[in-house]
This record gives C-alpha cells, sequence and structure tokens, in this order.
C-alpha cells in the first residue's frame, strides 16, 4: 500500500473526481476527511446518474477509514473547524487535496460579478484557504504533500471569465507554495484533467459532448478513478522528488495541435 496511516483530506470529496480521488486514497492504506459542502453524492444529468452511498461511509463499509466534516472551502471559520476536528480526530495531517471547484457558465456580458466571485472565491481563494491553514500541520509531516486540482482549462479560454483565469491562477499557487515548503519537504503539484465523467458536465448537451469525445485521442472521457490514480503519484513516495510542477490527465486531448 502506499499511503499506509497517512492522514488526507480532500475538498469535495463527496462526488465526482474528488470521490474517486478518496476511493484510490482509501485503497492505498490512507485515512480520508472528506471535505465537502455535502456528504450526499451529486447525481448528473450525464454521468454518475445512479444514487450511491456516501463515500465516508463506502470506504468505512469495506474495512477503510474516513471520515464527512462539513465545509464549505470558501467560508475560513468552515475550514479551520474542519482542520481542528481532522487535527482531534486523528492526530496529523499528511496530505490535501484541493479538488472542490465550480463552473458557472455565462460570458462575460452574461456572468454576474456575483457569480464571478464565487467561481473564484471556491476554485482559488478556497485553495488558498484550505492549504494556509493546513500547510501549519502539513509541515509537521515527514511525507507532507500538496495536491491542486487545476484542468486544462489552465492553459487557455473558452470557458468563460471565471473557470479557466481561476485554473490559471491554481498553476501559479502551486508554482509559489512549492518554494515556499520545499525546505520543510513538502512538495505541492497540480493535476490538469481534461474531460471526465462527473455531474460539472451537467451545463453540457448530449452533442456537444459526443463532438469533444471525438477529440480526445484515447477516445473516452476520463473516469474519476484516472485522476484518483494520478493523485495517488503525487501523494505517495513515488514522487518524491516532484514539486512545483503540473501533470496533464486528457486522454491525450492536448497533445493536439
Ligand atoms: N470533470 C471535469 O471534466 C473536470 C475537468 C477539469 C477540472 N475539473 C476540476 O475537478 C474538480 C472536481 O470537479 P468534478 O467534475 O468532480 O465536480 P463535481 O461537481 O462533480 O463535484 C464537485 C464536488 O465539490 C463539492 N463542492 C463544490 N463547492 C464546494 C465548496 N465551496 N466547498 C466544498 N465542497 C464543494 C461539491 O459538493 C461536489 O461534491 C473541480 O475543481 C473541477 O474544476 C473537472
Amino acid at each position: 500500500m502506499l499511503l499506509k496511516d497517512r492522514v488526507a483530506i480532500v475538498t469535495g470529496g463527496s462526488s465526482g473526481i474528488g470521490r474517486g480521488i478518496c476511493l484510490e486514497f482509501a485503497k492505498e492504506g490512507a485515512k480520508v476527511v472528506v471535505a465537502d459542502v455535502s456528504n450526499k453524492p451529486k447525481q448528473g444529468k450525464f454521468f454518475e446518474t445512479t444514487p450511491t452511498p456516501p463515500v465516508d461511509e463506502e470506504i468505512n463499509s469495506k474495512g477503510g477509514n474516513s471520515s464527512f466534516f462539513q465545509t464549505d472551502i470558501s467560508n475560513d471559520k468552515d475550514v479551520k473547524n474542519m482542520i481542528n476536528s481532522t487535527v482531534d480526530l486523528y492526530g496529523k495531517i499528511d496530505i490535501l487535496v484541493n479538488n472542490a471547484g465550480i463552473h458557472i457558465p455565462g460570458n462575460s456580458e452574461e456572468l454576474s460579478i456575483e457569480n464571478w466571485d464565487k467561481v473564484v472565491g471556491v476554485n482559488l481563494r478556497g485553495q488558498f484557504i484550505t492549504s494556509k491553514y493546513c500547510i501549519p500541520h502539513i509541515k509537521k509531516s515527514n511525507f507532507g504533500r500538496i495536491i491542486q486540482i487545476a484542468s486544462i482549462h489552465s492553459f487557455g479560454g473558452g470557458l468563460g471569465p471565471a473557470y479557466p483565469p481561476s485554473k490559471a491562477a491554481v498553476l501559479n499557487l502551486v508554482k509559489d507554495l512549492s518554494i515556499e515548503l520545499a525546505s520543510h519537504n513538502v512538495t505541492v503539484n497540480a493535476i490538469c484533467p481534461g474531460a471526465i465523467e462527473t455531474p460539472i458536465q451537467d451545463y453540457m448537451t448530449e452533442k456537444i459532448l459526443k463532438e469533444y469525445k471525438n477529440t480526445i485521442p484515447l477516445g473516452r472521457f476520463g473516469l474519476p478513478k484516472d485522476i484518483g490514480r494520478a493523485a495517488v503519484f503525487f501523494a505517495s513516495d513515488q514522487s518524491d522528488w516532484i514539486t512545483g510542477t503540473s501533470l496533464i490527465v486528457d486522454g491525450g486531448h492536448r497533445a493536439k495541435v
């Protein structure tokens, strides 16, 4: 097992990619804290359409160790409470996966300032808040890891004025934190997923999804597990000397010019 007895917090862990990361971490022996606004898994229009049990219950029923703490990562009080509860329960924090993220469709004329703030507040400010309050604990770990979930939209526009800029900024946050924390042997890296089968795709249409799929060289959308395995790599000793970088996991989508 690659993560035996490591304590990992996964934000937005109840659904989609976060859920996939929680399940892969648990298989590798980690104690998994699910920090999400709700422990009820989202049901999507196209993907994750059937109900599933809360991920902490699923992990515990298979003999693993997981806890859910209700947390809105854009609310610093929530984040502080979640971190205190984690340390009270497990005594330490080794790994933080900043996964929670949202997308609100609309171009710059359509998207309200309030909704722009909301997207950036979760996708960027939220990643800062959770990192800020986890860092004092992660520094004490011998295996400190921060993993930020960015996007292939970190590298280009085309999805409105809030989501791509928030994801681009995350990559710079990764670089800055990696420099800050290197002397504590804490690594900080990003994963940039392409299109993954999760409820976040609900704003799409069947036609757009079909066309999109045809642009992916490996011929399928990604699964939460695909990102989960990349997260296990960054969380484990196998990536000891990798920090301040990002890994694109997109079935080859961005390999095409
Ligand atoms: N699915 C994709 O194709 C894709 C591609 C690139 C990047 N991403 C990124 O991956 C991450 C996960 O996306 P997903 O597709 O699994 O989304 P999702 O909507 O399926 O799940 C997101 C989870 O985050 C939780 N969440 C939302 N706001 C939160 C908040 N303020 N505090 C705590 N939890 C919150 C939700 O309750 C939900 O459980 C996001 O950062 C997203 O931007 C997704």
